[in-house]
């Protein structure tokens, strides 16, 4: 930290914090709250992007919008949404669907947990709302996939309930508004954000609102680089006058991400290789990949691949031999960076003798695609087709 920024971080602590005196910690008074509502209600709708759900009124759209944002990138889904609604343009289309028609349609999203809470949460409001996405918060938190956030999302962009929808950037910027001095996202500090989002949502259209801050948090109040100089909120924000709005919210450190291999059997027949559906017990449950073995901790290792390989070829009766490793690539999920090793494989006695268990299959790379493959598989196939 600079010495100009460790003064005014100083002066918030002592002189300044005083711009907060006379309110509990974090809150909006009246006037102060319908004066930032109304200055970012109006940014927004000289600003805010043209994006797909935004021209969609039906809630059953706008669910899919927010359910496909909770884990993907906006431009990703601004990329998928359409196609998506395409394929299940109603809530009772999606509904009708087979689970591996919906999982093959989110192919690419990641996330695939989310693909069968939407369809789930579909065939329960086909069933027992007569089809229609109930109207309010409260109701939509019982359906599956519906966490505090994409409840409050959800009723507040389709049906304006004020209520509030509270993700990380929504507290990012109210704690650097508020220079709230502890974790947003737990006690004291996390309810001054809830009461700010309360406040402000009393004097805007809560569709408008929630989405203004959305769109401030992930345009300009951003994390690393706030752009504090086109901020519809400069002038109250407590953590620019601090000089170093960048380092709030307050988090505590990450755990440090953990190493982890595993390898890969790519046995090809033809223009076939062979595949294989994740268990249900499994992270990714039910998407293909091709045959790997369980994770080990630690950087991927030639010895490891040999044994572990060996020991899937026995576990899926395909007695292969281990041949040379084809490609390597790298993925997060959650805390684990995982690198996986896809190998060739050889069989002897061809693709006849590969027949335990009915979640294995043989398709060619293109065709593989529309099974719905993990994203690990995804990046693994991509590097494929120039080697085998
Ligand atoms: N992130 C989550 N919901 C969003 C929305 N409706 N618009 C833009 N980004 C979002």
């Amino acid at each position: 930290m600079g010495r100009r920024a460790s003064r005014l971080v100083g002066s918030r602590r002592g002189t300044r914090a005083g711009s907060l005196r006379g309110h509990p910690e974090g809150s909006l008074a009246g006037r102060r709250a319908q004066a930032l509502a109304r200055a970012l209600a109006a940014w927004y709708e000289a600003n805010a992007r043209d994006l797909p759900w935004r021209r969609r009124r039906d809630p059953y759209a706008i669910w899919v919008s927010e359910i496909m944002l909770q884990q993907t990138r906006v431009e990703v889904v601004a990329r998928r949404y359409e196609e998506f609604l395409t394929r299940f343009p109603t809530l009772a289309d999606l509904a009708r669907a087979t689970p591996a028609d919906v999982l093959a349609a989110w192919a690419g999203l990641g996330y695939y947990r989310r693909a069968r809470s939407l369809h789930s949460a579909a065939q329960q409001i086909a069933t027992r709302h007569g089809g229609r996405l109930p109207g309010s918060a409260a109701g939509l938190r019982l359906l599956p996939g519906f966490g505090a956030y994409t409840a409050g999302a959800v009723a507040s962009i389709a049906f304006d309930e004020a209520v509030a929808a509270i993700d990380g950037n929504v507290e990012r910027v109210l704690s650097r508004l508020l220079a709230l001095d502890s974790d947003p996202s737990r006690g004291g500090a996390a309810a001054a954000v809830r009461a700010a989002a309360a406040a402000l949502l009393a004097h805007a259209r809560p569709s408008v609102l929630n989405q203004a801050l959305m769109e401030l948090g992930a345009r300009v109040c951003t994390p690393r680089a706030p752009r504090c100089g086109v901020c519809p909120w400069a002038r109250s924000c407590v953590a620019r006058r601090s000089g170093v709005p960048e380092t709030f919210p307050r988090r505590p450190p990450r755990p440090p991400s953990i190493a982890v291999a595993c390898y890969a059997a790519v046995l090809r027949e033809g223009d076939a290789l062979l595949w294989r559906r994740r268990p249900q017990s499994a992270h990714n449950a039910g998407l293909w990949e091709l045959p790997t073995t369980a994770w080990h901790a630690g950087p991927a290792d030639p010895a490891h691949a040999q044994r572990t390989l060996a020991e899937l070829s026995r576990e899926l009766g395909a007695r292969w031999t281990v041949g040379e490793p084809l490609a390597t690539i790298y993925h997060s999920i959650t805390r684990h960076r995982v690198t996986v090793v896809g190998h060739r494989v050889t069989v002897a006695g061809g693709r006849s003798t590969v027949t335990r268990g009915g979640d294995l299959r043989w398709a060619t790379l293109d065709d593989a695609q529309a099974l719905g493959l993990t994203a690990a598989a995804r990046k693994l196939a991509r590097k494929l087709p120039t080697l085998l």
